[in-house]
C-alpha cells in the first residue's frame, strides 16, 4: 500500500480545523447570530460530509467554501437557507428561497397530530397550508397507516412540498395546489377526515422583529390577516370542521396570545371539546379540538 499523499499547502490538520471553527464563531457572534458555536460547526461538517468531532483536517478546497458559507450567515441569511436543508422531527427537509422554514414549535404540533393519527389504524390526515410539506411528511413517516393530503397556495411551496413528501414519504402524500380555506378545496372529503393539522399565518400585523424573519419568510406565510392575524386561523377552523368526521380531531398552530379566540372559534364551529397546548418552551401554542 503506498503511503498517504502529504498534506497540500493550505490543507488544514485537525487543530487548524477546530481553529477555523472558532475562528468563524466568533465572527457569527459578533455578527449577533443567536447561536455562533452550533452554526460554526454545522456548516463545518456541512462541508465535511463528517462530524466535526471525527474530522482530522479538512483538504485544500475547504477553507475557502467555509469562509464563504459563514459569510453568508454573518450577512443573517437564515441557516437552513445557506445549508439547503431544515429538519422536523428528524427528517431532513429540502429548503427554497421564498418558502417558509420550519420552526421548533411546530414539533409539539406535528406530534400532536401523529399521536392522533397512530391512534387509527388507517386515518385520514389533512395537513392545511402545508408550506414545504413538513408536518404531512413527518405524519406519513411517523404513521405509517396513513394517507395524507396537503394543501397550499402558493406554487413554489407546494411544488417544494410535493418534492420532500416523494423522497421522504414515496406516494403516501398527495399535494393539492389550493386555498385551504375555500369551501370547495378537498369539498369530496368533507365529513370523512380523521385528523385535520395545520400551522398557517397566524402573526398579528406589525409582530415581527427577528431581522432574518422579516427578510426571508414570505408575508403570506407570516400574517394571518385582520387585526389580530386571526382571519385565516378562524377560516381554517371552520374549513376543518366540514372536513372531520365526527370524533375527529383539529390541531391548529397559534400565536401564543390567540388560545381563547381560537377555542371560541372551535366551539362555535360545531367542534365538542377545544383546548389549548403549550410548545417546548411552555408558551400556549396550538388548538386541539375534537369535532
Ligand atoms: C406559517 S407557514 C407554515 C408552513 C408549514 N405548515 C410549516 O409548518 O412549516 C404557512 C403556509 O401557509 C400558506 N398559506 C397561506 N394562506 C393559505 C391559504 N389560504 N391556503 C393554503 N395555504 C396558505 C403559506 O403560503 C405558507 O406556506
Amino acid at each position: 500500500m503506498s503511503a498517504p499523499d502529504p498534506p497540500g499547502p493550505s490543507s488544514l490538520d485537525r487543530y487548524q480545523l477546530r481553529a477555523a471553527v472558532r475562528s468563524a464563531a466568533r465572527r457569527l457572534a459578533a455578527a449577533g447570530v443567536a447561536s455562533p458555536e452550533v452554526d460554526a460547526r454545522l456548516l463545518a461538517e456541512h462541508l465535511l460530509g463528517a462530524p466535526l468531532v471525527l474530522s482530522d483536517g479538512a483538504g485544500e478546497d475547504f477553507l475557502p467554501a467555509y469562509l464563504a458559507l459563514v459569510g453568508r450567515r454573518a450577512g443573517r441569511e437564515p441557516l437552513q437557507h445557506v445549508l439547503g436543508v431544515m429538519w422536523l422531527r428528524g427528517l431532513e427537509l429540502q429548503v427554497r428561497p421564498g418558502v417558509f422554514v420550519v420552526r421548533p414549535e411546530t414539533e409539539v404540533v406535528a406530534g400532536e397530530a401523529i399521536e392522533a393519527a397512530r391512534a387509527l389504524p388507517t386515518p385520514l390526515v389533512v395537513d392545511l397550508c402545508t408550506g414545504s410539506g413538513a408536518i404531512a411528511a413527518a405524519v406519513a413517516v411517523e404513521a405509517p397507516g396513513a394517507r395524507v393530503v396537503a394543501v397550499e397556495i402558493d406554487g413554489a411551496a407546494a411544488a417544494l412540498a410535493r418534492e420532500n413528501c416523494e423522497r421522504l414519504a414515496p406516494g403516501r402524500v398527495e399535494v393539492v395546489g389550493a386555498d385551504a380555506t375555500a369551501p370547495g378545496t378537498l369539498a369530496d372529503l368533507d365529513g370523512c377526515v380523521d385528523v385535520v393539522v395545520s400551522n398557517p399565518p397566524y402573526l398579528p400585523p406589525g409582530s415581527v422583529e427577528d431581522a432574518e424573519t422579516a427578510r426571508y419568510d414570505p408575508r403570506a406565510a407570516l400574517f394571518g390577516g385582520g387585526r389580530d392575524g386571526l382571519d385565516v386561523p378562524v377560516a381554517v377552523v371552520g374549513r376543518a370542521a366540514a372536513l372531520l368526521c365526527g370524533g375527529g380531531v383539529l390541531v391548529l398552530e397559534h400565536d401564543p396570545g390567540q388560545g381563547a379566540a381560537l377555542r371560541q372559534a372551535a366551539r362555535a364551529a360545531g367542534f365538542v371539546t377545544a383546548d389549548t397546548g403549550q410548545d417546548l418552551t411552555g408558551r400556549d401554542r396550538y388548538l386541539r379540538a375534537v369535532r
